[in-house]
This record gives C-alpha cells, structure tokens and sequence, in this order.
C-alpha cells in the first residue's frame, strides 16, 4: 500500500525534526505531509527546507491557526487528489512513536481504520499527568457510552486510514475543530459498519514545546458528543414509533 503520513503542526519547530527523521527510519516508503497553520515560531519554513531535501517530505501551509481537524481536512484532500492508498495520521511532538506505525500498517490490511489505542491491554502512557489521563479516560467512556461504540481509545490521534474508508466519508460536512474531529471520525467509520481494530501502543508525553490542549476543546468535543448521541437516540426512537404504529 501506498501510505501517506499527515503530520498537523503549530509551533512545533523544536520537536519535529526528530519525529519527521524517527519517522523516515522507522517506514522508509511512506511519504510525508507537513500541514502547518502558519505556526510563529517558523515550523512552516523549517519544514520547507525538509521538502527541500528529502523528495518523500511535503508541505502544505494554511494561513492562520485554525484546529486539528481542519489541517487533517486539508491533508486528506491533498492525499486524495493523489495516488495514496493509506493515510496516517502522527502527532508532530514525539508522543506517537513512528517505530510503532509498522504495527499499525500490518493491521491495516485486514481494516478500514486502524487506531494505536493506549486504552487497551498492551497500550500505556508514560508520563502523562493524571488530570490528562483522566480527560482522556473519560471522554473516551463518556463517547463509547452516549455513540455505542466499542473503541476504547476514541480520541486517539494515531491511526490509518484506507483510502476508501475516507472516499466514504463527506469530510466537508466534518464540524468538529479540534480532538472532537477523532471522535467524529471514528463515529462516522462505525455508522457505516466498518471494521475498526485498535492495536496497543505506548503514548509518550512531550518533552519539547507545548499541548494544544484547551478547555475550549474539551467543551467542543462534550458538546459535539452529546449532540451526535441525542439525535443518533432520538433517531431510533423515531423508528421504533414508527414500526410500532405501522
Ligand atoms: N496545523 C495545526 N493546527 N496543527 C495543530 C493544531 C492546529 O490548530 N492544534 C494542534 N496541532 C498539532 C500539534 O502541533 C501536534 O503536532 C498535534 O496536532 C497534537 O497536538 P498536541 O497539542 O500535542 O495534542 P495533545 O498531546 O494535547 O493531544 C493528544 O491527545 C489527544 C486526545 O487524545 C493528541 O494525540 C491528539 O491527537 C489527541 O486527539
Ligand atoms: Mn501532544
């Protein structure tokens, strides 16, 4: 399969580097997209100078700051247009570790999306403060329970995705900003009746640079959750009315 790895970036000039080269060890043949927003700290020109040498590195640059879920958007739409059968999607911070992705790529023979989940067993974080662990935990619990999902790690940022998997989806009607995006995804795989396989990995927390982690983006992944959940709830009963009265 012909793979490309999507790395979203915003002032992520120091730790780059390193996952962009652990990244190119680790899965020679993918290629890779940088899509930044502009970042200040100049990640954008640095990844430039990348593509400038090493053919299988591209960029792309949105002008301004504008959530995780639009930069996937947009490296999706890129990949697209091109001859990709597998899209991954890695975190700029080190957190994913490009040595697992081979992990990822062999389940993704047999899968329509594939998620590296540290809430399954094998699957771990090192250190991650509590109050993380505990977002993480709950969100996840909190989205299984409202959407009837089964993935344990539904926020998760490092996956593969077929090429048709996303052909599937009308990611222009995608709402969410931020991590609510993962969960959105994933929910729109399940609906379709896809095969979703989680493979452990260890999630280690950065050491350079910083989260972009907000409460804004908690509230808009909660909010977006309940909404799906009500409607998907509200759906059914509509249906069950329906057939009883019919
Ligand atoms: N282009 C762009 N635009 N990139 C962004 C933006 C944005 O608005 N916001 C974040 N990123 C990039 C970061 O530069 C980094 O490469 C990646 O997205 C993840 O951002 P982090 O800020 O490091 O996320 P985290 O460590 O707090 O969150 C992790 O856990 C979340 C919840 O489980 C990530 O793995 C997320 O993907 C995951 O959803
Ligand atoms: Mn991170």
């Amino acid at each position: 399969m012909k793979t490309l790895t999507i790395i979203p970036t915003y002032n992520e000039i120091e730790a780059l580097p390193t996952t962009v080269d652990r990244l190119r060890a680790a899965v020679p043949e993918t290629d890779v997209l940088i899509v930044d927003d502009n970042s200040p700290d100049g990640t954008g020109e640095l990844a430039e100078q990348m593509s400038a040498a090493d053919d299988h590195i591209h960029v792309l640059h949105r002008t301004k700051k504008d959530g995780l879920g639009g930069a996937y958007i947009a490296g999706f739409t890129w990949g697209l247009e091109r001859d990709y059968d597998a899209f991954v999607e890695l975190d700029a911070d080190g957190s994913h570790q490009p040595e697992q992705l081979p992990d990822l790529l062999a389940a993704i023979e047999t899968a329509d999306l594939v998620i590296g989940s540290r809430w399954v067993s094998g699957g771990s974080v090192v250190n991650w403060p509590l109050h993380r662990e505990l977002i993480s935990r709950a969100g996840s619990l909190y989205s299984r329970t409202l959407l009837g999902l089964k993935v344990r790690d539904i926020t998760a940022g490092f996956r593969v995705f077929r090429r048709s998997t996303l052909e599937d989806i009308d990611l222009s009607s995608i709402e969410s900003v931020g991590y609510g995006f993962q969960v959105d995804m994933t929910f729109r795989v399940a609906g379709q009746g896809k095969t979703i396989t989680e493979v452990p990995i260890t999630f280690v927390e950065r050491t350079l640079g910083e989260s972009k982690m907000s409460g804004g983006i908690v509230v808009e992944a909660v909010a977006n959750v309940t909404k799906w959940g009500l409607t998907a709830r509200a759906k059914a009963l509509a249906r069950r009315a329906r057939a009883f009265s019919g």
